[in-house]
């Protein structure tokens, strides 16, 4: 079984998404949330995803840039602030965020050994498209797929099914990657070989598959994808 494409989760895999949080932080007169952004980051992430699950559930779908605006509602709301002008501050970095530093790198390597790469996301064209552009990614992906296609959000297997139809390939062709541990679970569960890029070291998810490796993060992905 050899590997022959490469696939990307974007939001806590290839983009720093507390970087928005932190950034805004550093800024003068935000004082108020320097004290607290760790916090104001994991609850907008927390309840962004929360958000995408229900939706699925309910057969309620929207636009993952609707969810980003709730969770990031919710979360403001949680740590008593009200300020519009902040609200959008952080609505616009989240539409630059930074990729983690050895992306590029490694995503360089994988084209280099002659894989296929793309992403597969949640998040909706024009927001992957602007992440992608920023992070100066372009030329290093065949092609970035968004949930937007099938109309539903991960896990289900309908997203996963997007890869195999757009390369295809079967399910043990793919090396699929996420910072997430549900995703890559559900990935496994799919028969994806997966990589889970656990930079925060928390435990294992506790669902009916697992990930086959556990990274601290990317950089090892193109030795695991082709020795
Ligand atoms: C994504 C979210 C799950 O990019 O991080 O699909």
């Amino acid at each position: 079984m050899t590997i022959t494409t490469c696939i990307f989760d974007a939001y806590g895999t290839l983009f720093d998404v507390a970087a928005a949080a932190r950034l805004a932080a550093a800024e003068p007169g935000r004082e108020n949330l320097a004290a607290i952004w760790p916090k104001l980051a994991d609850d907008w992430r927390r309840k962004q995803l929360e958000y995408t699950w229900l939706r699925a559930v309910m057969g309620r779908h929207t636009d993952f840039w609707t969810v980003t605006q709730d969770g990031l509602d919710w979360a403001l709301e949680a740590a008593g602030f009200s300020d519009p002008e902040l609200r959008e501050r952080l609505l616009a970095l989240y539409w630059e965020l930074p990729a983690y530093p050895e992306v590029p790198t490694m995503l360089a390597a994988l084209k280099a050994k002659g894989l296929a790469t793309a992403i597969l996301s949640n998040g909706s064209p024009d927001m992957l498209a602007g992440a992608v552009a920023s992070a100066g990614i372009g030329a290093y992906l065949d092609d970035t797929l968004s949930v937007e296609s099938v109309g539903v959000f991960k896990p289900d297997a309908r997203v996963y099914r997007m890869v195999t139809a757009r390369f295809g390939c079967t399910p043990d062709d793919v090396l699929f990657v996420s910072s997430n541990g549900w995703d890559a679970a559900a990935a496994s569960g799919f028969g994806f070989r997966t990589a889970w890029v656990n930079r925060a070291g928390q435990p294992m998810d506790r669902l009916p598959a697992r990930p086959h490796h556990v990274l601290p993060d990317l950089t090892t992905i193109p030795e695991l994808a082709r020795p």
